[in-house]
């Protein structure tokens, strides 16, 4: 009869203790609170070397998925918090990135030491692994040529000789044509138009131009298109079967 009382104060002090060992406010913390996937005995230092990476990986900062106030004192930051999707969605990305390495690990004739998988496998500094030809062809649809370029002006300003994206010709191209093939020619040709301005001399890029306006169904104009990318390169072969192809050698 007598225990019972302070079997039960017990608890609530160890519930009150623990919850005063999750609150934020000393940053580095002396020990971990809410790993999930790292185990609990990882040293602070090796956790805050991979949220670092996580960091550099994503292109993001600590506040991408923890809650605390871009500019606040670190230690204000509640990183044990699992409020953030993004902290969620991270968690699942480290045991599929796990996943990945163990499979990469059981390849025959693998060098040692190996290459690993990272987060920067995919997401190449930035927080969603979108390549640029989708990104650019998305914003075209939804907003509009306008929209696009303006896109991909401020993409390339930011992210020129990064890896996040590929600025080679073929990315606009590819954009260009998906937009055709989904009826949206005005947006597809300004899009090769851009791609013009930063390969002004390329012959393929005509060929897409001559594809999307058989797309249109305006075969004369695809025409000229195809002839322009032979007269740029007589080796285009492609350019000449599409010629041959509509009959307007
Ligand atoms: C891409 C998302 C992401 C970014 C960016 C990120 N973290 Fe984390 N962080 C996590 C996840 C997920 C966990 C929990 C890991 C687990 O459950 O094992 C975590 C856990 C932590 C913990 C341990 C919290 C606890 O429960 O004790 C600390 C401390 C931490 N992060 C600090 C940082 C710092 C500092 C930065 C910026 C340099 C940062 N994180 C950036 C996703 C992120
Ligand atoms: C195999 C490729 C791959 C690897 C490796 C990978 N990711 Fe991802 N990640 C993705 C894809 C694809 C998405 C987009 C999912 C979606 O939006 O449906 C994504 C989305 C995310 C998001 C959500 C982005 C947002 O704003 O919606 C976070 C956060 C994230 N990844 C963190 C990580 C972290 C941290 C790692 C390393 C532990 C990692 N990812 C490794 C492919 C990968």
């Amino acid at each position: 009869m007598h225990r019972r009382p302070l079997a039960s104060l017990a608890v609530v002090i160890f519930v009150a203790s623990s919850a005063s060992a999750q609150a934020p406010g000393k940053f580095p913390p002396d020990s971990l609170v809410n790993t999930k996937v790292i185990p609990h005995k990882t040293p602070v230092t090796e956790v805050l070397g991979i949220m670092r990476n996580f960091t550099s990986d994503l292109g993001v900062r600590c506040t991408h998925c923890h809650v605390g106030k871009e500019g606040a004192p670190i230690a204000s930051f509640d990183f044990a918090s699992d409020e953030k999707r993004t902290k969620q969605v991270a968690r699942q990305m480290m045991l599929m990135l796990a996943e990945v390495n163990r499979r990469v690990d059981t390849l025959p004739g693998r060098q040692s030491p190996g290459l690993m998988a990272t987060c920067a496998t995919c997401h190449r500094g930035v927080n969603r692994p979108v390549p640029l030809y989708a990104l650019v062809g998305d914003v075209a649809a939804a907003a509009g040529a306008d929209s696009a370029i303006r896109t991909y002006h401020a993409l390339r300003d930011r992210y020129y000789g990064r890896d996040s994206y590929d600025f080679g010709e073929p990315s606009l191209n590819v954009a260009a044509f998906r937009l055709a093939r989904a009826g949206k020619f005005d947006e597809a040709l300004a899009l090769l138009k851009l791609n013009e301005e930063y390969f002004p001399k390329s012959s393929g890029l005509y060929v897409f131009r001559g594809n999307v306006l058989l797309l249109r169904a305006d075969t004369n104009a695809a025409a000229d298109a195809f002839r322009e990318a032979v007269r740029r390169d007589s080796t285009n072969n492609e350019a000449r079967g599409r010629l041959r192809a509509i009959g307007r050698q």
